[in-house]
């Protein structure tokens, strides 16, 4: 055990969250554990069974017999609205608010369970109407709104697949997601607020649809969320109008438990982002079990998840997991820094949140907002509602950790650290706030049931305290089902063959020696996360080089950033000589919204760097790692004799 580890601070459990905790206390963890190990099957036939209420119970667990396309629960039927909506409503919960919507404008509506049910029936009778079906697949480009959450309820109740690409995204990446789910259809809003700002949907719908490749969607069905200025097409159907004159029941379409709930895109390591495919019953019953024990959630709580519905993190705890368990939660229009950083803070206190799970990239921009502006700081507001704090997307750095503790958390709210991914479904590493005791940046053990481990290249196991590849040893009930149209990039990305059938994270991470506890060092693949995002490296390589005007060749990499965890740096060839001072400045930014234009704001570089070539071996490979280091600002130290030009070294360390 080195010294380090013996100073590591650690945070055991508060007594009070102990008491009456869904897992109370070590043991209990412990004993849920052992349960899984000793029959893994039956451990998820059992939660199966008490989470999820099937229309058809299933007789079957797991079926591995074409693994890695593994089946959960295969013979059993359900509908995932009906657990989140008509059975709250008929266990007695109809009154209790589902939904407390605050706009960005600070304008507060609730929605009750009844009413929320009866807006999806009529949603999902609304696109009946328009002929969407069981199987077919509906694009959701919404802003954080009722009608969002509705949107994939409304498709969930009709066994529509629902895709929803973040409001954020460029017309092209829409276009792409389009095309690659063969949507029928594609709901929108006019406009979406964001910071005071409206910000145009449709139109990128529109200009998405007008790219080509999206003879697929028959409807585009528009919320009116702003009552701005919008074209009109054939096509188009406003939401209200479809919606007004529908009952508001609906019989709920019952799917078989492999029945694709959702695809969900995301970068990996080339070029083009892949369809997540999730199942309806096995992820509905992680969305619901990790709900209830990694937020140790009470009725009486008010559950506040700050993610969008455009990523993975809003579909599991924004419109799945609270809702299956009849929870109250927030649902925020907004952005945390308007009309000040004191946001975030204002609601929790206005209404009384109990937990709150955010980004890392959010609390570093908010300890730095509140260094600037003080009055915004957490310590202007009450928060003593709060009892549980989580962290979601990237690592949470140990100082900042120590923030949240202290001054969200007024140091008495355990925060879980939940590493997972878009791929798992819900959470998969974690502390369980009455049971694991905290140490600052790990996010601990794994979930109940879920079989995490380190491994080396060839699949061995790595002992603690040394780092690794972070694999899953098992298949769990919340996997990824396939790539949407690709199933042998399914394969290849996460069952590679020197790795014994174990599932391929694509984090490293290693285990401390005195506790197992788990930290993870980031990806080991060409992803970045940046805010929690995740990008692919080659996806922006390519984005730059389709300027084909100006740009010969790019290369993209990560640098470590102080607020949003990593920033994008790229080196550009252009196709004309390496411009310097102002004029490589126009370029840069000129490259900056290109990129914007191409996959969306959140892809544009923060640094970029001209160069006369790339640094190259005499095959002609790019050089990576020097580019990184680069990138840091780092001095040289690797060896650079198989560099076919090592002089582009020092050209590219100039910033511009
Ligand atoms: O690198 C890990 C990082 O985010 C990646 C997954 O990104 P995405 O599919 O977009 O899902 C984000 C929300 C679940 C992971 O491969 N990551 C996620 N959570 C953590 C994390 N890294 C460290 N600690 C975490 N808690």
């Amino acid at each position: 055990m080195s010294s380090a580890e013996h100073t590591t601070k650690v945070y055991p459990p508060p007594a009070s969250i102990v008491q009456g905790a869904h897992v109370s206390g070590m043991e209990a963890y412990r004993k849920l554990c052992a349960e899984a190990e000793a029959d893994y099957e039956g451990y998820w036939a059992r939660l199966a069974r008490e989470f999820v209420v099937w229309k058809k119970p299933f007789t079957k667990v797991l079926n591995a017999s074409d693994a890695p396309f593994y089946k959960w629960f295969e013979d059993g039927t359900l509908n995932v609205s009906y657990n989140c909506l008509d059975r709250n409503v008929e266990e007695g919960r109809g009154d209790k608010v589902a939904i407390i919507f605050e706009a960005d404008d600070g304008q507060v509506t609730r929605v009750t369970y009844r009413e929320l049910l009866e807006k999806t029936c009529r949603m999902a009778n609304g696109l009946r109407e328009l002929g969407v079906k069981k199987g077919d697949r509906v694009v959701i480009y919404m802003p954080m709104s009722v009608e969002g959450v509705v949107a994939m309820q409304a498709c969930a109740r009709i066994g529509a697949t629902h895709s929803v690409v973040f409001g954020g995204f460029s017309a092209q990446s829409l276009r792409d997601r389009i095309e690659d789910a063969g949507a029928v259809m594609v709901i929108t809003a006019d406009e979406q607020m964001r910071g005071g700002k409206q910000l145009p949907l449709k139109a990128i719908v529109d200009e998405a649809i007008g790219l080509g490749g999206c003879d697929s969607v028959r409807h585009v069905v528009v919320y009116r969320r702003t009552g701005g200025q919008i074209a009109w097409t054939s096509r188009d159907r406003w939401l209200h109008e479809l919606v007004d004159k529908q009952p508001s029941t609906c019989e709920p379409e019952w799917v078989e438990a492999e029945h694709p709930l959702f695809l969900l895109y995301t970068s990996g390591s080339t070029g083009k982002p892949k369809g997540v495919q999730h199942s309806s019953g096995g992820y509905l019953l992680h969305a619901t079990l990790t709900t209830k024990w990694t937020f140790d959630l009470k009725p009486d709580d008010v559950f506040w998840c700050t993610a969008d519905i455009g990523w993975v993190t809003g579909h599991t705890y924004i419109t799945y997991g609270p809702l299956a368990n009849g929870a109250t939660e927030i649902v925020f229009e907004g952005v945390p820094t308007y009309p000040d950083a004191g946001r975030f803070w204002k609601m929790i206190q206005q209404h009384k949140a109990t937990i709150f799970y955010t980004a890392p990239t959010a609390i570093r921009s908010l300890i730095k907002a509140a260094e600037a502006n003080p009055s915004t700081h957490p310590r202007h507001y009450d928060l003593g509602s709060l009892r549980i704090l989580g962290s979601v997307g990237e690592p949470i750095n140990p100082a900042a950790w120590e923030w949240y503790h202290e001054h969200v958390g007024g140091g008495r709210c355990p925060i879980v650290d939940t590493w997972w991914q878009t791929e798992t479904g819900g959470h998969m590493i974690t502390p369980l706030p009455g049971a694991t005791p905290l140490v600052p940046g790990s996010c601990t053990l794994p979930f109940p049931g879920i079989m995490a481990a380190i491994v080396d290249e060839t699949g061995q196991d790595v002992p603690n305290g040394h780092g690794g590849i972070l694999v899953i040893k098992k298949p769990w009930p919340s996997m990824i089902r396939t790539i949407w149209g690709d199933p042998e990039r399914f394969k290849k990305s996460y069952y590679p063959a020197e790795l014994k059938g174990y599932y391929l994270a694509g984090d490293g991470a290693s285990r401390d020696a005195e506790r197992g506890y788990f930290t993870i060092t980031g990806r080991i693949d060409d992803v970045l996360n940046v805010s929690g995002h995740r990008m692919g490296t080659m996806e922006i390589e390519s984005a730059l080089v389709s300027h084909t005007e100006l740009v010969a060749e790019a290369a993209v990499v990560g640098r470590p950033d102080e607020t949003t965890g990593e920033a994008i740096v790229a080196f550009v060839v252009l196709k004309r000589p390496r411009p310097t001072g102002e004029e490589a400045k126009q370029i840069a930014n000129e490259l900056r919204n290109w990129v914007a234009k191409e996959i969306g704001p959140i892809a544009k570089p923060k640094d970029i760097r001209f160069g006369d070539n790339l640094p190259k071996t005499r095959s002609g490979k790019i050089m990576r790692r020097l580019l990184r280091s680069i990138a840091k600002g780092e001095a040289i130290t690797q060896d650079t004799s198989t560099l076919e030009n090592p002089a582009i070294l020092e050209q590219l360390a100039q910033t511009n």
